[in-house]
C-alpha cells in the first residue's frame, strides 16, 4: 500500500504532493505541536482516560462505521475509531442487528461507541450495560437531522433545550463509572437559532469529557462549507476538548483545521469513505512526515475486495454483498472509465462479479486529484427542520420525549436514522 512513510520530519511539501489547492503548501506539524487527545482528564478516574495519538477520531456514520470499516481504517493507522449510532431501545430490546452494529472484536482497543436515544433511563440502561461489556469510550448523538427524529423532539433538536440535554448526559455520564462520555452536535437548527455554546455549556457542567461540533445546523444538513470559525468559539467558551467536525477530506485538512482553531481533535466523516488509507496519510502528517501517494486503482480495488470480504464475514453473504454495493461508488469514484461500469457495481449479487465489472479499467491509474474533495454518500439538499408542535415555547422543559417503543417502530426509526 502506498501510505509508506517518508522520513523526513518539518518536511516541507514536495513536488509529488497528491493534495487540492487548499493544501499544497499546509506544512506536516512540527514536533510537540500537537499534544495527544486524552478523553476523560480530571472527569473519569486516571484509568479510563482514553488517549489518542494522533488526534484522529472516525466520525460514527450509520451503514458505515461498522466493525468491518473500523478494522480496516485502523490497521492504517491509529486513532479513535467510533461505531455507527446505535439506537438505545433496539440494543435493549436484543434486535439482532442492533447488536450485530454494537458488535466488536478483542482486538478494538479502545472500543468505541456512539449512542442514540432520548430517554434517560434507557440511556442509563444501556451505558451500564456496554460498559459491563467493556466499552472505552463513549459517545451520544445530538446532532442526527433526520425529520422523523427531530419532529419527535429527538436528535439536532434536543440541544435547543440545555436541561433536556443535561438531564441525558447526567444520565450517561452516571452509569458510566470511569468512561469518558462525550456528546455531538451540530451548529444549531439554523443560523438563527444556533445552540452549540449553551448546549456544550450543558454538556460539559455534567461531566461530558469533550464536546464533538459538526459546525453545520440542522437545516444545512451536509451542504456548503463547515463553519470552522464556529469549532473555534466552542474552543473558547469550554475547558473540555472540542472535537472539530465538517470537511476534513484531506489529511492536511486536519492540520489547517486544528491550528485554525485551536481544538483539540478532528472528526473524520465522508473523506474517508472508500478512502481508509486516508488514516494513513493523518498519521503521517501528524508524525511530522510527508504521506506518500494515495493507492492506484489496482491497488484500491484489491483493498476494496477486503474490505467485501470483511463485510460478509460481518453481515454474511447476503447482506455484505448489498452493503458492498454503495461502497463500490465511492471506491471507484473519479477513474476514469468507472462512471460506466457503476450501474453494473450497483446490482452486484456475490463479491467476484466487482473484479470482472472493473476489468477494464486502468489498474496504474494514479487517485484523481478531483476525486479528494469530490461529495461522497450526501447530497447538497438542505431542509426546513421539523420540530414538535410549540416545542420553541418550552426551551426550560426537561421532559423526554417520546421514541419508538415496539419493535416494529424501532425498526422504522433505524431505518429513517440510516437515510440521515
Ligand atoms: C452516511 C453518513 C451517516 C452518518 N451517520 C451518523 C451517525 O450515525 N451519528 C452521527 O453522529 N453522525 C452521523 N453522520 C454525520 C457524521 O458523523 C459527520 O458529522 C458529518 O459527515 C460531517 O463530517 P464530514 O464533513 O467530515 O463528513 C453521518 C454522516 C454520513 C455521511
Amino acid at each position: 500500500m502506498s501510505t509508506g512513510s517518508k522520513p523526513a520530519p518539518g518536511a516541507t511539501p514536495g513536488p509529488q504532493r497528491v493534495a487540492s489547492s487548499v493544501n499544497r503548501e499546509v506544512a506536516v506539524a512540527a514536533p510537540g505541536e500537537f499534544a495527544p487527545l486524552r478523553l476523560g482528564e480530571g472527569r473519569v478516574a486516571s484509568s479510563g482516560v482514553v488517549e489518542v495519538w494522533p488526534p484522529v477520531v472516525l466520525a460514527p456514520m450509520a451503514g458505515v462505521t461498522n466493525l468491518a470499516f473500523r478494522s480496516m481504517c485502523r490497521e492504517y493507522g491509529a486513532g479513535l475509531y467510533v461505531s455507527e449510532m446505535i439506537t438505545a431501545r433496539g440494543y435493549l430490546m436484543g434486535n439482532r442487528l442492533t447488536a450485530l452494529l454494537a458488535s466488536s472484536s478483542p482486538d478494538e482497543q479502545p472500543r468505541s461507541v456512539q449512542v442514540y436515544g432520548a430517554d434517560p433511563v434507557d440511556l442509563g440502561e444501556m451505558v451500564r450495560s456496554l460498559v459491563d461489556e467493556g466499552v472505552d469510550h463513549l459517545d451520544i448523538n445530538m446532532g442526527c437531522p433526520v425529520p422523523k427524529v427531530t419532529r419527535a423532539g429527538g436528535g439536532s433538536a434536543i440541544p435547543c433545550k440545555p436541561r433536556l440535554l443535561a438531564r441525558l448526559v447526567r444520565a450517561m455520564v452516571q452509569n458510566a463509572g470511569e468512561v469518558p462520555v462525550t456528546v455531538k452536535m451540530r451548529k444549531g437548527i439554523h443560523e438563527d437559532l444556533l445552540t452549540y455554546e449553551a448546549a456544550g455549556r450543558a454538556a460539559e457542567a455534567e461531566g461530558a469529557s469533550a464536546v464533538g461540533l459538526h459546525a453545520r445546523t440542522a437545516a444545512q444538513l451536509y451542504s456548503g462549507e463547515a463553519d470552522w470559525a464556529a469549532i473555534g468559539r466552542l474552543v473558547e467558551v469550554l475547558d473540555v476538548p472540542v472535537l472539530g467536525n465538517g470537511d476534513v477530506w484531506e489529511s492536511f485538512d486536519a492540520l489547517r483545521m486544528m491550528r485554525a482553531t485551536g481544538c483539540a481533535g478532528v472528526i473524520v466523516g465522508r473523506g474517508c469513505l472508500g478512502r481508509p488509507w486516508l488514516f494513513g496519510e493523518l498519521a503521517e502528517v501528524f508524525n511530522g512526515r510527508e504521506p506518500g501517494p494515495p493507492p492506484a486503482f489496482g491497488e484500491i480495488v484489491e483493498v476494496m475486495m477486503d474490505h467485501g470480504q470483511r463485510l460478509v464475514d460481518l453481515f454474511g453473504e447476503t447482506v455484505g454483498v448489498r452493503q458492498m454495493r454503495k461502497w463500490t461508488a465511492w471506491y471507484t469514484k473519479g477513474f476514469r472509465g468507472s462512471a460506466a461500469v457503476r450501474g453494473r457495481l450497483m446490482r452486484i449479487e456475490s463479491l467476484a462479479e466487482i473484479r470482472s465489472i472493473v476489468a477494464d479499467l486502468d489498474p496504474a491509474e494514479p487517485f484523481p486529484e478531483t476525486a479528494l474533495r469530490a461529495m461522497r454518500a450526501k447530497g447538497s439538499k438542505v431542509q426546513s427542520v421539523k420540530l414538535p408542535e410549540g416545542y420553541l415555547e418550552e426551551l426550560d422543559d426537561d421532559t423526554p420525549p417520546k421514541g419508538p417503543r415496539t419493535l416494529d417502530e424501532i425498526e422504522a426509526w433505524e431505518k429513517a436514522l440510516n437515510g440521515g
